[in-house]
């Protein structure tokens, strides 16, 4: 064995979830789960929604808007009340920009010129005739919900820091952003998080969906409580599941969460999402060139935090080619590393590999300790409703949280279907807004 198969081999075995352990994460989380619902310790905050699943027959048409972090989304959907859903016309604005000059993800932003920005973008989408449109807010972030259309920010998550937001009623800001813009036919109607938004998506259609999750640039689920505490009725609970934190910590992980925003917090996130995996891989990689088991050229850039996104580890997965061309390229572009033999982008591909599996599979076990909960002899059907780009567009990602399934629960996780549910957190907001607006 050379030596960098050797320390390969070894990282292989920290990064590693066997199924033993898959399973015993699922019962720590849903032991958690518990105590969070009950409002003791719990690194699950549990947050209640107040909404049910919908019956696919709420209709109208609804501006949703999409808040996740990297950008925000305005949409004008129309629900026809069959399960079908139209979207007439949709836009994406970055929420940072260098080219023009502004980041509303920064400290010395404020919470008012970020809800400013997002007023103005409304009125750019909708139309300004004599209707007026119920709203649908996805707020992806942990949030203190007080109704549906109550939510404050409990804490900023995904590396945000826009200032004078945490703590504050989120649906006033915006509802006083828009006042601001005089923009008076668009009312806001619900809030929601984007896990909450997927749920609901499928759900419109499939009423065997029973969790929702994001597997993105952020990592959460929630899923329908059947008798919620407070209502005795089902309700969507938003886990925050990305702060869960009866995981292990390898060094490369505790050197992530050490320069992160906020140390401590979101340790499962940290461990799946595509805002860290890339930066997982480059900590990695970095100890290797400074252990001498990889070459390094001196002028790398291997220094440099969060200098390769989960976009180039799809690439690096992605390559089949017996040179490993795209991964040079990757390698050359982002670190400036334009020597490496074919053994090293090799074992570069494999720890890519290994990071995005480890992420997959501690995520399938979270699930499992939801369906533990709420089904544990796998009585019925469930459907796993998933958006988020990991999902989406990684290769292999959707494979491996099958796999995990079924190291889980054998020939059962047949009554488990794991699919995507495209667009959910904008399209759940204008399902959660026509909810209300229906019943009223
Ligand atoms: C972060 C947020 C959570 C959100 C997830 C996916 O974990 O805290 O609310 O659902 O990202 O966007």
């Amino acid at each position: 064995m050379t030596d960098l198969s050797r320390v390969l081999a070894g990282i292989e075995e920290q990064l590693s979830v066997p199924a033993s352990l898959l399973k015993e994460i699922a019962e720590r989380f849903q032991a958690a789960m518990t105590a969070g619902l009950a409002g003791k310790p719990s690194s699950l905050k549990m947050l209640p929604s107040y909404i049910g699943v919908p019956t696919g027959r709420e209709q109208g048409t609804v501006v949703a808007v999409d808040f996740g972090g990297t950008n925000v989304r305005v949409l004008l959907i129309t629900l026809t009340g069959d399960g079908q859903v139209h979207i007439s016309n949709r836009r994406s604005f970055l929420l940072k920009d260098k080219r023009k000059n502004y980041d509303f993800t920064t400290a010395s932003a404020s919470g008012m010129q970020l809800f400013d920005f997002i007023a103005e973008k409304i009125a750019e989408i909708v139309p300004t005739t004599d209707k007026t449109y119920p709203l649908g807010h996805t707020f992806s972030f942990p949030c203190h919900q007080y109704d549906i259309n109550e939510a404050e920010l409990i804490s900023w998550t995904k590396e945000i820091k826009t200032a004078g937001v945490e703590g504050q009623n989120v649906g006033q800001l915006l509802q006083a952003a828009l006042e601001r813009k005089k923009i008076s036919y668009v009312y806001p109607q619900a809030i929601i998080n984007d896990t909450t938004g997927t749920l609901l998506t499928a759900a419109y259609r499939d009423n065997a969906t029973d969790i929702g999750a994001i597997c993105g640039t952020g990592h959460n689920s929630c899923y329908l409580e059947p008798g919620h505490p407070l209502t005795n009725k089902p309700m969507i609970v938003n886990m925050e599941s990305g702060n869960f934190s009866q995981i292990m910590q390898t060094k490369y992980d505790l050197c992530l969460d050490q320069d992160s925003e906020k140390p401590g917090a979101q340790r499962l996130e940290k461990q799946t999402s595509g805002q860290y995996l890339g930066e997982i891989v480059r900590i990695i990689v970095s100890s290797l060139v400074a252990d001498g088991h990889m070459a390094g050229e001196p002028a790398n850039t291997l220094h440099l935090p969060y200098s390769v996104r989960t976009e180039d580890l799809s690439t690096i997965l992605a390559d089949h080619t017996a040179g490993l061309e795209a991964v040079a390229e990757v390698v050359a572009a982002c670190w400036n590393l334009g020597n490496l033999t074919l053994g090293e982008l090799a074992a570069l591909q494999t720890i890519a590999r290994l990071v995005a599996i480890r992420s997959a599979r501690l995520v399938a076990a979270t699930w499992a300790g939801v369906l533990y909960r709420i089904d544990l002899e796998l009585s019925r059907s469930h459907t796993i409703a998933v958006d988020g780009s990991l999902y989406e567009k990684m290769p292999g990602y959707a494979e491996y949280l099958a796999q995990a399934m079924n190291d889980i629960w054998g020939i059962g996780a047949k009554k488990v279907t794991i699919r995507l549910s495209k667009d959910g957190s904008g399209i759940g907001a204008a399902i959660a807004a026509a909810t209300v607006y229906n019943s009223q």
